[in-house]
């Protein structure tokens, strides 16, 4: 953590809760793409609160320095560390109660695998597994032209898509590894707009305490 705040989230009023910034939840994987991970923070911190979740990979590729200052950044060693004994809390469902919104940018093919099949071995493909799908979650893929082409990513994408996770599809460029094709992170930025104006129609829709942006 690259803060001392608990891994616990305030506790909300349930009567007449006075209105608050949405809470993002902001994931990397180990995809190359993660580099951008400190911009992508920065750009939903000026709209939502924001905690960060990085996997061991993606730690390679994310300058800690290049994130805001009041973003906490989780990882695996986090998971453990906050916990030492029954009646602890456990971060990974603590995050996901306390988020209103999952994004995970980069999200590897690693990780979309584990995530299709289920599988649960880390802080966050945990908070994955434990996610209320009534809340939006949001995946943003970057990886090599040949695994975004292979069979296994479009059989991954379609279990995805069936639980509910909404894809920002990556774009064709010249890729970080010298390739041309498709497979890089979709923009920053419109990663940002997707989330927000999704988040703000469907704010406007339900009317929750959330706060509308000014
Ligand atoms: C330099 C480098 C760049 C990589 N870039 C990507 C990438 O863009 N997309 C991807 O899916 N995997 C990429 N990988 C492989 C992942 O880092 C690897 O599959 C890792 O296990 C992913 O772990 P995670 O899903 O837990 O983050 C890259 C590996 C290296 C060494």
């Amino acid at each position: 953590m690259s803060s001392s705040e608990p891994a616990s989230p305030e506790i909300e009023p349930q009567a007449n809760p006075s209105p608050r910034r949405p809470r993002i939840l902001l994931a990397a994987s180990g995809s190359v793409a993660a580099i951008k991970f400190g911009n992508l923070c920065h750009s939903f911190s000026e709209w939502a609160e924001v905690k960060a979740v990085a996997t061991r990979a993606s730690l390679h590729f994310i300058d800690r320095a290049s994130l805001p200052k009041d973003v906490i950044l989780y990882t695996d060693e986090d998971e453990w560390s906050t916990w030492n004994k029954m009646g602890d809390s456990v971060l990974h469902i603590e995050l996901r109660r306390w988020a209103d919104i999952l994004v995970i940018a980069p999200l590897s093919a690693n990780t979309l695998g584990k995530i299709a099949g289920g599988l649960c071995d880390n802080l966050l493909t945990c908070i994955v597994r434990a996610w209320d799908y009534s809340k939006p979650f949001f995946v943003a893929p970057a990886m090599n032209t040949l695994m975004w082409k292979n069979p296994f990513t479009e059989r991954h994408i379609m279990l995805i898509d069936e639980l509910g996770v909404s894809l920002i599809p990556p774009v064709t460029k010249r890729l970080a590894c010298g390739d041309y094709g498709n497979g890089a992170m979709a923009e920053p930025s419109l990663i940002y707009s997707t989330v927000r104006l999704f988040f703000e129609s469907r704010v406007q829709q339900g009317g929750n305490n959330v706060q509308q942006p000014v």
